[in-house]
């Protein structure tokens, strides 16, 4: 039977949480981590988060491929000023290879999607169930894949949040945010068994804001849902003009902010890692360049 339909029939039932049997691993050979950057709503700096996140995971030496889930209205190449083209469509319709999409910078990967096109829309194609293909055939090439996931609660990107290791909830102090995302951590719980999250504050403006976010959600989560969450850090709001915020965002220019970022990754990257030379090679790197121990 095939990896993604043994996956996900393994939901018919109330059967545990079960990833693909992953027959390509051998000895000596780890997949990489598999990260949701998700939260349920829109505008509250998903996509920011992923590419900054990408970015720096692939400076510090661990080849990182960031995939934009968000398949008809993708924004990842446009923050990055890089031109529309719509060639994902030719993945789709296996006219071109993974290799002649992604778009290649050092250790950073990504694979675009789509802007409205109406090919996308017209077709019925099952799209979390190509991009696990997609992860699946290569997983082994790269530390970590990172999902860049739209806003929304629908099956598809629930597949898709469910199927990584870790799910990065971006939450912003506004209190639809927080309700969407508690929505969303119900869902995952209640159809797909997932038992804990991560959560990043993102846009918070003091410290007393920061807390009331973490407690609100995570006591919410734990008390009724009785699913843990992890805290993964707070991203603070920045005061910048909305046609400067992606380049800010992405400068690795080394300010308090850019240091608060890195020292998020170090401890997330640190948890996380396997004993692996590059693991630790890459970790220590970002935390020398950034002075973060
Ligand atoms: N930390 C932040 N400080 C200030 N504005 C932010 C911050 N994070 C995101 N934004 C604003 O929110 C907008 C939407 O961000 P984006 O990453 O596209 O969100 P999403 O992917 O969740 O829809 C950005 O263009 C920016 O204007
Ligand atoms: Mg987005």
């Amino acid at each position: 039977m095939h990896k993604t339909t043994e996956w996900l029939l393994s939901f018919s039932s109330e059967k545990s949480l079960k990833a693909p049997t992953r027959s390509l691993m051998t000895d000596g050979f780890k997949p990489c981590t598999k990260i949701s950057i998700t939260g349920g709503k829109g505008g509250v700096g998903k996509t920011s988060i992923a590419l900054k996140t990408a970015q720096q995971l692939a400076l510090a030496g661990f080849r990182t491929l960031l995939i934009d889930c968000d398949s008809n209205l993708s924004n990842t190449a446009i923050k990055l000023g890089l031109p529309l083209d719509n060639k994902f469509e030719k993945l789709l319709s296996a006219e071109a290879a993974f290799e002649e999409v992604l778009i290649q910078n050092g250790n950073f990967h990504l694979l675009p999607a789509c802007n409205g096109s109406i090919e996308l829309f017209e077709s019925k194609l099952n799209f979390s169930e190509i991009i696990i293909d997609i992860i699946s055939s290569h997983e082994y090439e790269y530390d970590y894949i990172l999902l860049d996931c739209p806003a929304g609660v629908s099956r598809e990107a629930l597949t898709l949040n469910a199927f990584c290791d870790h799910r990065w909830i971006v939450v912003t102090p506004d209190k639809s945010s927080i309700t969407d995302s508690y929505s969303l951590v119900k869902l995952l719980h209640a159809r797909f068994g997932i038992k804990d999250n991560h959560l990043l504050v993102n846009m918070y403006q003091n410290d007393k804001q920061l807390l009331k976010v973490i407690t609100t959600l995570s006591e919410t989560i734990e008390n009724f849902l009785g699913v843990r969450t992890h805290f993964l850090g707070g991203i603070q709001k920045v005061e910048v003009s909305a046609e400067g915020f992606d380049t800010f965002f992405l400068s690795e220019a080394k300010t308090e902010w850019q240091k608060n970022f890195v020292k998020l990754l170090y401890r997330f990257t640190e948890k996380d890692g396997g004993p692996t030379a590059l693991r630790s090679h890459g970790v220590s790197q970002m935390a020398h360049e950034h002075d973060v121990h």
